[in-house]
């Protein structure tokens, strides 16, 4: 160590995807961390329940306890690396009681107990950063927190499941098996330990309800998120949306309005020439829209050992860099003062409005086009886009008796589409349900 140094001692707990890659980011990165920080980080215990073979454990303490991390004196940080909500829970409590600053990666511990956890360490003048926890290697939470934080947000909308968006871009572009791509995507590292995180959207309502809240000053809502995820997204679809000039995405959106704030996460389509549209594989994007700067947004890897290794330790940095700081001084954990977080309401999802994608497998006859033309615009619903196949270009398991009819809505009132749809599945020339894909343009969206 270098005269003047200081050496900071970090516990890390977890040594998976996302710890493994933390370990080696450190060893490689010491030199210009130092630079950075004048200060020596050394990792002086890991905790994991078995060892990663692509860590060099020989110079370092290792337990298979995480609580004996919490009570190390010689550990200054602890960094959360172990996933789950319910021991994430106990540690995180127990460090801030034993004094200890946090790093975590853990969107589904922020998203389900951040409230509780940020009320625990500003008592004791904890830093709890979480930076990895959402998109990756993108420095968002920083952006939204600190970049903006002269700025008034209206809404935000962003491609934070790196799994999903794998999934849907392979389906795309080599018209691969759903199974089959999930199965990569664990190889990968990019899946939660259990993938229905990923494909049911949970994952990306975690990180949404923690964005919405750095965003809008509102409490983390996690509960509240109307949340679908992209294991019904079909070849079909994914092809009749690009004959529309649209690509279909796992987004989550949030956006103030005057009656609530929306929080959703959903496959959507959106115009194939827009930027969210051709951020594709892993990679995540977050565009947000305030009053001063307009639209900005930030892209990058959203999974993965080093990407998310690359936001743990440049929290490591910032933690190291403001430690000796007043609490009062650092950053809000949130962006906004604790006292200044307003409740409020979020929107139902039957009071949301956007435009949707429609898919209706019908009888080849006629007069069931115009049935359904007379049920939309009964409820006040317009046709901007239709496909109708013919039965011969119509193969996938129907009988040639039904062909698919494709529409592009205005924008209307979730509960109005509700009704129109129960009222064209009642027909009796109508096969099976009626598939519905919101649709966005979010980019010419100034609102
Ligand atoms: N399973 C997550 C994803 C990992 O696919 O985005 C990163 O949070």
């Amino acid at each position: 160590m270098a005269k003047g140094e200081k050496s900071i001692g970090i516990g890390l707990c977890g040594l998976g995807t996302v710890g493994g890659g933390t370990f080696n980011l450190l060893a490689e990165g010491q030199k210009e961390i130092v630079r950075r920080t004048a200060v020596d980080i050394k990792i002086v215990q890991v905790a994991c329940l078995i060892d990663n073979p692509a860590c060099d454990l020989s110079h370092v303490k290792v337990t298979r306890d995480v609580f004996d991390v919490v009570n190390n004196p010689d550990v200054d940080i602890v960094v959360e690396l172990i996933g789950g909500t319910d021991l994430a829970r106990q540690l995180v409590l127990a460090a801030i009681a034993q004094g200890k600053h946090l790093v975590t990666a853990n969107k589904a511990l922020i998203a389900t107990h951040g409230d509780e956890i940020f009320a625990a360490a500003q008592q004791r003048g904890i830093m709890v950063c979480f930076e990895a926890a959402i998109a990756g290697a993108i420095p968002v939470v920083k952006a939204i927190r600190e970049g903006l934080a002269a700025d008034r947000i209206t809404w935000l909308a962003g491609i934070i499941n790196g799994t999903s968006n794998f999934i849907l871009t392979e389906m795309e572009e080599k018209h691969r098996d759903f199974d089959d791509v999930l199965a990569e995507a664990q190889r990968l590292g990019y899946a939660e330990a259990d993938p229905a995180f990923d494909i049911e959207g949970i994952d990306a309502a975690h990180k949404l309800s923690i964005l919405s809240s750095i965003a809008f000053g509102v409490p983390i809502n996690f509960d509240s998120v109307y949340t679908e995820g992209i294991a019904k997204i079909t070849q079909q679809d994914i092809s009749y949306a690009s004959e529309l000039g649209y690509r279909i995405k796992h987004l989550g959106i949030s956006r103030l309005t005057e009656d609530g704030i929306e929080l959703r996460v959903h496959p959507t389509l959106i115009p194939a020439k827009d930027m969210l549209a051709n951020v594709n594989g892993a990679m995540n994007a977050v565009l947000v829209h305030s009053d001063a700067a307009g639209n900005t947004m930030y892209y990058g890897a959203g999974a993965g050992s080093k990407p998310t290794a690359s936001a743990v330790v440049a929290d490591i940095i910032d933690v190291v860099r403001h430690m000796d700081s007043a609490p009062e001084k650092r950053t809000p954990y949130l962006g906004f003062q604790a006292e200044s977080i307003l409740d409020q309401d979020v929107l139902p999802i039957e009071k949301v409005r956007c435009a949707y994608y429609l898919r209706v497998e019908v009888l080849d006859k006629t007069g069931v086009m115009a049935s359904i033309s007379t049920i939309l615009s009964n409820n006040l619903i317009s046709i901007e886009a239709l496909i109708q196949k013919e039965a011969s270009e119509f193969l996938n398991g129907l009988t040639k008796a039904h062909v698919p009819i494709v529409i592009i809505t205005n924008r209307i009132v979730e509960a109005s589409l509700n009704k129109a749809i129960a009222e064209i599945e009642a027909l009796d020339d109508i096969n099976g349900e009626v598939t519905r894909i919101r649709v966005e343009a979010l980019e010419g969206d100034h609102g």
